[in-house]
């Protein structure tokens, strides 16, 4: 093993909530971002960019809150190179401990095109932005879009005037997902070489996964000199998403023979942040994804080789407790007790109250009742729908569904709805969309459905189906989630879920609406 106190430190950059969070469909609460923040500055990430001020009231909101309740992270927010921009952004992150802004602009020929700026504008624009940001706040990160496709020269030229002017880490962008390793690496080891001033400042990478290299890309452009990577949990982001948390981390730490650098990051940590970003963000990991997919570990598979049973390490490169991932056995049956799912949750990374542990303990006997085996997946999903008492006023008492082959799909339906009783009987295009239907017309509102998603949660055909939902009712996104070992009434408690989220949401006011993109027009 190396002794990784002397080897340089990587600082790993989150933008699970900013560039993770504005992929389409994986808009979060504030409340989940505010969760996943405090997961994120626990695990040891070095920066939280914790969203993007000038796009949304609900945007500022959100940095401002993470930035106050910060404790280890830097946090910092994203500015267009408007000064506008750069004030609102200010605005938010400097309630934190340690602030920082982040501002870009587009520079290859593209993107520069977008405000038609020459050249020579462009770069007075950079060096009035920067400089007006460095007079804000001492830490100034500052990114050229599109860098991989930005004509060398230029881009030497623009990143001194950033520097010039106090950026204080220079982030090369890969927008598009377009670089490769050795071009990677061959990035920052020109710009190391040929700007002056750069041995100053830290290079970061930020990498985008279109042609699957995010991880490669990030890495190679450590080996250059890059000294910061920016990243989110479970490669959330737009399109193919960003460099995975997770993946860079864990290469890093397994492969330290090669690639003798070192985070600030508890690895144990990862399971139950990847499991958290997948919940509230509605993007489920695919099976097979790296460190974090449910098949990722063999064994947890269920797949006992015999040379595993002799020695772990015959098919194993990392323990799964590195990632925080217990075995998988049956945990619990119908007999277990409330201190023993306490403590078993607590395993799992989940710290409850007295009243959400009683929730989810009259929850757990009635899936006892219905499963015989429950395994550490049926629990996660059990807390994935802990719902709030307090902010449930539509309650499902019963439900019915008839279908089959021929004839209409029919659901009944009792709701209580603020202490009423209220029923329908309802036709729909399949169970669930009878179910649906008997709910539109029990609770008015005019939310659209954005998502339906259903995964089973262990093996077998008693298995727990989790369902996520996402809908939009004028500007505000919510989501809901339930777990059920049958899936038609498990998508309408998911409906429900989010139902009782939009009620709150209507009485709080405000819209997730974002009027903003990342072009700059003028
Ligand atoms: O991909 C990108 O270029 C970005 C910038 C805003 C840094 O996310
Ligand atoms: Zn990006």
């Amino acid at each position: 093993m190396n002794d990784t106190t002397q080897q340089d430190r990587v600082l790993i950059f989150d933008t699970t909530l900013r560039d993770g969070e504005q992929s389409p469909g994986a808009t979060m609460t504030h409340e989940e971002k505010i969760e996943i923040a405090s997961l994120l500055d626990e695990m040891g990430v070095d920066i939280i960019e914790a969203g993007f001020p000038i796009a949304s009231e609900g945007d500022f909101a959100a940095v401002s809150e993470i930035a106050r309740l910060s404790q280890n992270s830097v946090i910092c927010g994203l500015a267009r190179a408007q000064l506008g921009d750069i004030d609102r952004c200010w605005e938010a992150v400097k309630h934190a401990g340690q602030p920082r802004i982040h501002t870009f602009i587009g520079t290859s020929p593209l993107h520069r095109a977008i405000p038609n700026l020459t050249m020579d504008q462009m770069a007075e624009r950079i060096h009035e932005t920067v400089t007006h940001a460095r007079n804000l706040c001492d830490n100034v990160q500052w990114s050229p879009m599109d860098a991989t496709r930005t004509e060398l020269e230029y881009l030497y030229r623009v990143v001194e005037i950033a520097i010039k002017a106090g950026a204080t880490t220079i982030n090369i962008p890969d927008t598009v997902g377009y670089t490769a390793p050795r071009e990677s690496a061959d990035l920052i080891r020109k710009l190391l070489e040929n700007v002056p001033g750069a041995d100053e400042i830290v290079f970061a990478t930020h990498c985008h996964n279109d042609l699957g290299m995010a991880t490669a890309n990030s890495l190679a452009a450590v080996e250059a000199g890059a000294r910061q990577i920016e990243c989110t949990i479970n490669g959330l982001g737009e399109r193919a998403g960003n460099t995975a948390l997770e993946e860079v981390v864990m290469a890093m730490k397994v492969r330290n023979d090669i690639m003798p650098y070192q985070t600030r990051v508890d690895s144990t940590k990862i399971m139950n942040i990847s499991r958290r970003v997948a919940t509230v963000s509605g993007f489920a990991v695919q099976f097979n994804k790296a460190i974090v997919g449910k098949n990722a570990f063999a064994h947890e598979s269920g797949i006992h080789q015999d040379g595993m049973l002799k020695n772990a390490e015959t098919f194993e490169i990392m323990r799964p407790a590195d990632v925080g991932l217990a075995e998988t056995n049956i945990v619990m049956g119908k007999h277990s007790g409330r201190a023993a799912l306490r403590s078993k949750l607590e395993n799992l990374g989940y710290e409850l109250g007295d009243n959400q542990l009683k929730d989810v303990f009259v929850r757990f006997k009635e899936l006892a009742d219905r499963k015989k085996e429950i395994y550490d997946e049926d629990l996660i999903a059990l807390m994935r729908t802990a719902t709030d008492p307090e902010s449930d006023r539509i309650k499902l008492k019963s439900m019915h569904v008839v279908c089959g082959t021929e004839g209409p799909n029919v659901a009944k339906m009792t709701l209580i709805v603020d202490g009423d009783e209220r029923s329908t009987e309802q036709t729909g295009d399949g169970p669930v969309d009878a179910s649906f239907n008997c709910i539109k017309a029990l609770v008015e509102h005019n939310a659209r459905l954005q998502l339906y998603q259903v995964n089973a949660v262990t093996e077998g055909t008693d298995a727990q189906a989790t369902v996520s939902v996402r809908m939009e009712e004028e500007g505000r996104i919510v989501t809901g989630q339930a777990a059920n070992t049958d899936t038609v009434v498990s998508s309408a408690q998911a409906y429900i879920h989010a139902l009782n989220r939009l009620l709150v949401r209507r009485e709080k006011g405000g819209t997730d609406k974002r009027e903003i993109s990342y072009k700059i027009t003028s």
